[in-house]
């Protein structure tokens, strides 16, 4: 069934999302793009007892959600099973016995309903998080991809291609997040942790930035701003001199930012696009917000910026990238396999 868009009168399908790539069990519904139900059981308080995501532990707690988390969403939308037009589910990148829960539980609703089963990209789930809070947002733009396994600059062109215009060399910007939070003794997950500390933070400790030329092109590496934080710490510790966990917290944050912003906007102008869209985990980073903000308001460019909980993984962007792909008619197969690794091009 396709319900009535009351923006457009046009019928528009009703998508029934899933994600289950590493830690969070979630489920969502849009109908175009407007967004019906978003639910989310997460694993991530279990995670945090070992300091980081154990897969099996993932798994396990998926099976055990993802009946529940299915059923919420499908309430929270006031639907049936009937009205769905499709299931999309993220088939990788991520763990792969994570995704094999959420696999296996949307090929068997999209069989037994008759409807077609779409397989998602993770990384392109967080890329059309953007679409979920702007109906009118259409390509091109560019867009700031930062999150725990990928940082690059793209340059989308239309609903399905996008550009890689920069990337990172080694490290994602929330590896490194995780990392730095890591060598600070802070609890996983590491990225929301620094933030906190940060803001009690203040200028003082000189890291390098992220930003890297690599063969004349723009590049980032967090692997050796990961380094001189472990450095910085290290030595002073050797030599029982006391320092301040905020201000490394606070020069961290800025050199792995601060780069992806002045970039980004530099790329929007040169390329004469009039829109800045961004996803991913890190994006949930309130200083990242400001400074994008605020770049992109000197700049005279729109910025359309996912809510915190739609940057953060989540069912609603696997929904929103499953419409762009029922458009255009990409349906998987009931043989489609997870997949742990994707590359973003
Ligand atoms: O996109 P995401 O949820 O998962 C992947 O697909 O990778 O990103 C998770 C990453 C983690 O590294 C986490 O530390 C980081 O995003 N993250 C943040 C914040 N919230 C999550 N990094 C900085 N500041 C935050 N507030
Ligand atoms: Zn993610």
């Amino acid at each position: 069934m396709c319900l009535k868009d009351t923006n457009t009168t046009k019928s528009q399908p009703v998508i029934l999302g899933i994600e289950s790539s590493c830690d969070e069990t979630a489920c969502a519904v849009i109908c175009g793009r407007k967004l019906l139900s978003n639910q989310i059981i997460s694993s991530a308080s279990e995670q945090a007892k070992y300091g980081g995501v154990v897969p099996e532990i993932a798994s396990r707690m998926h099976i055990e959600a993802v009946d529940e988390v299915a059923a919420r969403a499908l309430a929270e939308a006031e639907i049936t099973v009937k009205d769905i037009d499709a299931v999309a589910v993220t088939y990788g990148a991520g763990l792969l016995g994570a995704l094999l829960v959420g696999l296996s539980f949307a090929k068997g609703l999209a069989y037994s309903l008759g409807v077609p089963l779409i397989a998602v990209n993770h990384i392109r789930g967080h890329l059309a998080a953007a679409y979920l809070d702007a109906p009118e947002l259409e390509p091109p733009f560019v867009t700031l991809l930062a999150s725990g396994g990928h940082t690059a600059i793209l340059h989308t062109k239309d609903y399905l291609n996008f550009e890689v215009l920069a990337s990172t060399l080694d490290d994602a910007a929330g590896e490194a997040f995780d990392k730095c939070a890591r060598v600070l003794g802070l609890p996983y997950p590491g990225g929301p942790n620094i933030e906190r500390l940060a803001l009690e933070g203040k200028e003082g400790v000189k890291l390098p930035s992220a930003l890297v030329k690599h063969s004349e092109r723009t590049a980032f590496s967090y692997s050796g701003l990961k380094t001189a934080v472990i450095n910085y710490c290290h030595t002073a510790e050797q030599r029982g001199e006391a320092y301040s966990k905020a201000d490394v917290a606070y020069a961290f944050q800025c050199a792995a930012i601060d780069p992806l912003v002045e970039k980004t906007v530099e790329y929007a102008l040169s390329l004469g696009v009039d829109c800045v869209t961004a996803g991913g985990g890190v994006i949930a980073n309130g200083y990242l917000r400001k400074k994008l903000a605020s770049a992109c308001e000197r700049a005279h460019l729109k910025l359309v910026l996912p809510e915190k909980k739609y940057c953060t993984d989540n069912a609603a962007m696997i929904a929103a990238e499953g419409l762009n792909q029922y458009r255009a008619g990409n349906f998987a197969s009931m043989d489609i396999n997870a997949c742990a690794a994707i590359p973003l091009k």
